[in-house]
């Protein structure tokens, strides 16, 4: 006879539509439940893949097609989550809109149909490879967060084979 196996319920996830859902999971090692609210987002910028510290050779064999000096472009896609406690009053984790005004001043202004080389002052002297740009996009939200809940994740597509996930410094403790 096979041994028992234990399976439970993990989450459950409800799209409102395809670029906005809410997840509520609960963790494996833990009872507590949390709420997270995801809205995603995209933009199109162009970038050159080169690290000054090695040389032209060197950059070429690393980085290929990406390491073209005149650059390429890519349609970035953005998933943004917050997570938080149920408001008692308004039954929300945090107000879509707001969240859609701060991404929209941080990130998609000064992100869309620009150069991120020249453009965006984060890439001035860092590679905007896709990890970096996550980071990047992390930082800024982050820092003009003001809604309820706490930024919890930023994901970034580049292209439908990469997809790059950062929990912040902390990891999402
Ligand atoms: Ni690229």
């Amino acid at each position: 006879m096979p041994a028992e196996r234990e399976c439970r319920l993990s989450g459950v996830t409800l799209y409102s539509k395809p670029t906005a859902w809410v997840t509520l999971s609960r963790p494996r090692d833990e009872e507590t439940i949390m709420l997270t609210v995801t809205r995603a987002y995209d933009f199109s910028a162009s970038h050159r893949l080169h690290a000054p510290a090695l040389g032209d050779a060197e950059n070429a064999a690393i980085f290929g097609k990406c390491n073209r000096e005149n650059g390429h472009g890519h349609n970035y896609e953005v998933e943004i989550t917050v997570a938080g406690d149920v408001d008692a009053s308004t039954g929300r984790v945090t107000d879509p809109e707001a969240m859609d005004k701060i991404v929209e001043e941080v990130i998609l202004l000064p992100f869309d149909h620009r150069h991120l080389n020249m453009d965006v002052p984060e890439f001035a002297d860092v590679n905007p490879t896709s990890e970096n740009l996550t980071r990047v996009i992390w930082d800024r939200l982050n820092a003009r967060w003001d809604g309820d809940g706490k930024l919890y994740r930023v994901v970034v597509r580049e292209t439908a084979r990469n997809y790059f996930e950062y929990y912040g410094p902390d990891g999402g403790a």
